[in-house]
């Protein structure tokens, strides 16, 4: 059985925020969450979060019911952290230590410590560092691991070894418990290190394996609002090339940020500097023009959608246009071969089959039928100031430019509304129903002309 010990009670100084350093967000999912994320993928019997700074913060963040929550009030060190959990571990798992602000850490990269642990030795994730300031060394003699020793505490010769603890490892619960116990601050930083199990490992005859991860990137920490930055591109860069191998065209796989999950059908194009948000499908053959932000969206095949549109929580049907310069908000759904041009916002609507919403215009809780024609800078007065109400607009309407349609309101099938139209009762199918003054001429009027001020 494994279980797994997240530590996440260090307060992040050097990010210069209140925020916890663990609910900073890389991909638009807090640090610890992808952690998480990865501890639910190996399969964790139970998962247990020790959380310190922020207070509740942290745990409210994060609620699941799969994962503990283990204050650590004081942080005396990561000996010290693990040992706050330890109570809530069974003697007959295995451990595997994780930290929330190590966020990229692939389970193809874990698996082998897990194995190494339920083989009865202890799992170590080490790194060759060109550069290992600040790391914990690997000491080896004869080639075998023999202890950690952290950089305030090295020796000059030490410091210059390259192999550098990255904290993770995996070892039998029982274990753990035992030598937490006999862990000491007598070091440099008066903290109880966890790196001092090793030596402990080593004098019960526990052996101790070393493994790598895949890249070095895994196993990098975020201590900084830089390397929090420097994270993301690797993680996006990541995104891009995963996509890249599906058979997506990105015009620039460094402009693209995937914050969710994005799912691409075949022949997809994504042009420059998209954002994806939460779950976004994309069918075959759809595209999408420079600076779109699509959140919460499934769009189907053949569809295009022209840059700077932006889409929230809706459903696009087959072989639709959109934008530039589109609005779709939540709650709306296009059928087929629905256009929809600039400056037009959707709000909670459905539009049906090869209905046209081509300029400025603002369609909200409406139920449009098929082959409707909306003009130029049509409104739905949808909100009386306290309550919102319904347009519907029957199959093959048109409406012509600059109307306004009082909600609750129904225009009936085949109707045409003259340009300029507030319409505040229903319109009969198949009529041309308009409200607007009779044009008149006023023949001989003169402007007003600016009255000369008196001396
Ligand atoms: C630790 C390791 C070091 C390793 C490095 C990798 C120890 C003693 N040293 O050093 O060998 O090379 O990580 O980055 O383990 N934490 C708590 N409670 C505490 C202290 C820390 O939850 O009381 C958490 C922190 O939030 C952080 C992690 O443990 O996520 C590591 O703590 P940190 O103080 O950054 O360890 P390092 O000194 O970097
Ligand atoms: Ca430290």
């Amino acid at each position: 059985m494994l279980e797994i010990l997240i530590l996440a009670a260090g307060k992040g100084t050097r990010m210069r925020s209140d925020l916890p350093k663990v609910l900073h967000k890389l991909a638009g999912k807090p640090l610890l969450g992808h952690v998480v994320d990865t501890a639910h993928a190996l399969g964790a019997a139970q998962t247990c979060v020790v959380y310190g700074f922020g207070g509740e913060a942290v745990p409210q963040a994060l609620a699941d019911d799969k994962l503990t929550f283990v204050l650590q009030a004081e942080q005396h060190g990561t000996g010290h952290a693990v040992k706050q959990a330890l109570p809530q571990l069974s003697d007959d798992s295995v451990t595997l230590v994780l930290y929330g602000d190590v966020p990229l850490t692939r389970t193809a990269s874990l698996r082998p410590l897990v194995a190494t642990a339920q083989a009865g030795a202890l799992g170590l994730l080490t790194v060759n560092l060109a550069y290992p300031d600040g790391y914990g060394r690997i000491v080896r003699e004869d080639g075998k691991v023999t202890r950690i020793v952290e950089h305030k505490d090295a020796t000059p010769t030490e410091r210059a070894i390259q192999e550098v603890n990255t904290g993770i490892l995996a070892v039998a619960t029982r274990h753990l418990k035992r030598w937490i116990d006999e862990l000491k601050n007598d070091n440099a930083q008066g903290e109880y290190y966890l790196t001092d199990i090793i030596a402990l490992a080593v004098r019960d005859d526990v052996s101790v394996e070393t493994h790598q991860p895949a890249c070095d990137w895994e196993v990098l920490g975020v201590n900084s609002k830089a390397q929090l930055a420097e994270l993301e591109r690797i993680h996006q860069n990541e995104v891009a090339q995963g996509l890249l191998d599906a058979g997506v065209t990105l015009m620039d796989p460094a402009r693209i940020d995937v914050r969710g999950t994005l799912t691409c059908g075949r022949d997809v194009v994504i042009d420059i500097n998209c954002v994806f948000e939460g779950l976004v499908e994309l069918a075959d053959g759809v595209q999408v023009g420079a600076n779109c932000v699509l959140r919460n969206v499934k769009v189907a095949a053949a569809t295009r959608i022209d840059a700077f549109t932006l889409i929230d929580d809706a459903l696009i049907g087959e072989a639709n246009r959109l934008g530039p310069f589109s609005r779709i908000r939540p709650g709306t759904t296009l059928a087929r071969d629905v256009h929809v041009g600039n400056f037009v916002e959707i709000k909670n609507s459905q539009i049906d089959d090869g209905s046209k919403i081509n300029h400025l215009s603002y369609v909200g809780d409406t139920t449009m039928g098929k082959k409707v024609n909306i003009g130029a800078g049509t409104i739905t007065c949808n909100y009386d100031g306290a309550n919102k109400h319904r347009t519907v607009i029957e199959d093959e309407v048109f409406v012509g430019s600059d109307t306004q349609l009082v909600a609750p309101i129904t225009v009936g099938k085949g109707a045409t509304l003259g340009a300029g139209t507030t319409l505040t009762r229903d319109a009969p199918a198949g009529e041309l129903t308009l409200s607007r003054a009779k044009q008149l001429t006023l023949s001989g009027w003169k402007r007003p002309v600016k009255q000369k001020k008196e001396a």
